[in-house]
């Protein structure tokens, strides 16, 4: 064979590969998310999402140890509220349990970045992100109300404030009040380009944000559009956003790519609960290995342009990683 070039020449052993790789997860691209639930001494297992748990307050301090111990820089807080009503008035309250969360992070780990989800589905009776009347979302009524939460959020202590609500001018609102509140200082982490995806449906059963009717078509992107998901992305930053996020991640890896090509902002992936679910499902089963698939798709995620991956896998991922 006349063949000067032989690319297998690169992959004959696994320290001539790790040199080679173009592409490596580090533990600090994580962040983990976490729910939290009212009550004491409660770290129960979540079924939709085996490895995953509803810890209450008194339970964090542990659980930010270990984070911290493996080397995770960051999480993202989720709330399960007492009541829900119409408004979602838990999410914006003083004392409600993300901002219990914060306070209780901060106090035991100043160092790690603690970042919130800000949106109503949870808090609210009808599991929309946005205030209803009549059956429809008031956009621009929606948008004080996410803005309280933000900086009720703020308040509270939170390092990054991350809307995922997909109502229009909502980073443009939450900059204003935040900045009106000595908050200049706080970045925004937009879930700029959110799908309408069925890929949530393990959050969802978590967390009981389902909507109660309808879907969530009107204000979540449809799975079809890439144009408009730079659309989005220009708005937000236009609008204040610090950092951008696409999500779910593995179903929109071109999306990622193309964000990243365009815009010069920090990017998130989202690699939503159906993703993990997905993986841990098909590993119990004995199809497929569960290490490396979770490696694999955290890998190619960063490869499409990610800077942050949001995955439940954030602390078996630190763990492989530092057992490399
Ligand atoms: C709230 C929110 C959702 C997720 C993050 N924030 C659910 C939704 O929009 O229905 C999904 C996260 C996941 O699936 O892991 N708006």
């Amino acid at each position: 064979m006349d063949l000067i070039q032989r690319p297998r020449r690169l992959r004959g052993f696994e320290a001539i590969r790790n040199i080679v790789r173009e592409t490596t997860v580090n533990t600090s691209d994580l962040i983990y998310p976490i729910f939290v639930v009212h009550g004491e001494k409660i770290k129960r297992e979540i079924s939709a999402l085996p490895g995953q748990y509803h810890l209450s307050v008194d339970m964090l301090a542990e659980e930010i140890e270990e984070i911290s111990a493996l080397g995770i820089q960051g999480i993202m807080i989720f709330g399960i509220p007492k009541t829900k009503d119409e408004a979602g008035s838990e999410a914006y309250h003083t004392n409600g349990i993300v901002q219990q969360a914060v306070k209780e992070v901060k106090k035991h780990r100043p160092s790690l970045l603690v970042m919130t989800d800000v949106c109503l589905c949870q808090y609210a009776d009808h599991g929309h992100c946005g205030i209803i009347q009549n059956g429809r979302i008031l956009n621009d009524r929606t948008l004080d109300v996410l803005a309280n939460i933000a900086l009720s959020h703020a308040e509270a202590g939170a390092d990054v404030v991350a809307p995922s609500d997909m109502m229009d001018g909502r980073v443009k609102r939450i900059r204003e009040v935040l900045d009106h509140n000595d908050f200049e200082h706080i970045p925004i982490l937009s879930y700029s380009v959110k799908y309408a995806s069925a890929f949530y449906g393990p959050f969802r059963s978590a967390a009981g944000s389902s909507p109660q009717f309808g879907d969530r078509k009107t204000y979540q992107m449809d799975t079809g559009n890439r144009r408009e998901s730079l659309r989005e992305v220009a708005l937000d930053i236009e609008e204040g956003a610090d950092m951008v996020m696409v999500k779910p991640a593995l179903a929109y890896l071109d999306i990622i790519r193309e964000v990243k090509d365009k815009f010069q902002v920090p990017l998130g992936a989202y690699q939503v609960s159906g993703e993990y679910a997905m993986i841990k499902q098909a590993a119990q089963a004995g199809l497929a290995d569960e290490t490396q698939m979770m490696v694999e798709t955290l890998t190619s995620i960063k490869r499409a342009g990610a800077d942050i991956i949001l995955t439940y896998f954030a602390k078996e991922m630190a763990k492989w990683i530092r057992d490399q």
